[in-house]
């Protein structure tokens, strides 16, 4: 990210919301009174700027409110440390350096039928924009899909309300159907999901037998997609990038990554997970044929190259002009 949307926060609760997540929730304070925090929608992230570096955490409280960020965080078998640290590490009244909200992942802007599917904590999101749905008099179901009933996030806050049904793997002893849940949906039905990449990569496969319209799947990664390419290989070669606003040019080495070079030229360029996965380094290509490496843009955003995500793509050729 870059210095321009930084806020400041406090710790103000952290709750566990099942055996593996813990809620965070925090608050902005000016002059030691409350302070209003900038507006978001369902599907925003905010990034923790944590001592072990920066982490992305979805929104999960209603937008309204306009006092709070609510983010849930679970504790996965193989932390890369940010969820360790929240579990672990962090305390209620600790002061915090956070982004303002993002939106990789938003509603579209349609009348008809919503169904919304959720995998572990892919739920954060979810839960956000199954309230906000139901709030606003839209029709939304939700499947939830969780390892047990003991590892699911607000599930009895969830339960409680008409139009959600769960699915746990110790339970079902198999994957949901998810041909049969897309087939079963009115055609003017938009899908949402969020959760790990095995389960993303099922969902689209699983839109793309039942011939849902692509603009109609949408989905959120927390992880790189099964099939996104490697983010180094060893042919990588070396290329200049020129950067249109400021006239400067600097040379991306082969096993450094372009936001790098850029960084360690001085550049206020904006990044988060840097793994090609949450869109904040998205940067409009003017000149070149980018070598996209990211889980983000669809085949046809990265046939078209309007963008690119400078973490992990690269370039095809020797030269990248790029909007910044
Ligand atoms: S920093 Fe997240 S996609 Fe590049």
């Amino acid at each position: 990210m870059n210095s321009k949307s930084r806020l400041q926060v406090r710790v103000h609760e952290i709750r566990p919301e099942s055996d593996n997540v813990v809620s965070v929730e925090l608050r902005a304070f000016e002059n030691g009174q409350a302070a209003t925090l900038p507006p978001f929608t369902p599907g925003s992230h905010i990034d923790l700027h944590l001592p072990i570096g920066i982490r992305s955490y979805s929104l999960t409280n209603s937008p309204a409110e306009a006092h709070r960020y609510v983010v849930a965080v679970g504790l996965p078998d193989a932390s890369r440390g940010g969820s360790a640290y929240v579990h672990r590490d962090l305390k209620a009244g600790a002061d915090l350096e956070i982004s303002a909200p993002r939106n990789m992942f938003p509603l579209v802007d349609a009348d008809g039928p919503v169904t919304l599917i959720a995998g572990g904590i892919g739920i954060t999101p979810i839960r956000c924009m199954f309230n906000a749905l139901r709030e606003a008099g839209r029709e939304v179901t939700l499947l939830y899909c969780a390892r047990s009933r003991q590892t699911a996030a607000f599930a009895d806050e969830l339960g409680a309300q008409p139009g959600v049904t769960f699915h746990f793997d110790n339970e079902a002893g198999g994957p949901p159907d998810l041909d049969r849940l897309l087939a079963s949906a009115p055609p003017s039905t938009h899908f949402y999901c969020c959760g790990p990449s095995p389960m993303l990569s099922a969902y689209e496969q699983a839109g793309a037998r039942q011939s849902i319209a692509t603009e109609h799947i949408h989905l959120e990664r927390f992880s790189p997609a099964e099939d996104a390419p490697a983010v180094s290989k060893e042919d990588d070669g070396v290329f200049t990038v020129e950067l249109a606003r400021s006239g400067t040019a600097v040379q991306v080495l082969p096993g450094q990554s372009l936001l790098d070079a850029l960084l360690d030229a001085g550049a206020d360029a904006s990044y988060s997970c840097r793994e090609g996965i949450c869109g904040a380094c998205e940067t409009t290509v003017i000149e070149g044929t980018p070598d996209h490496r990211d889980s983000v843009l669809s085949d046809a955003e990265k046939a078209a190259s309007k963008t690119m995500m400078i973490c992990v793509s690269r370039c095809t050729g020797k030269r990248l002009v790029l909007d910044l």
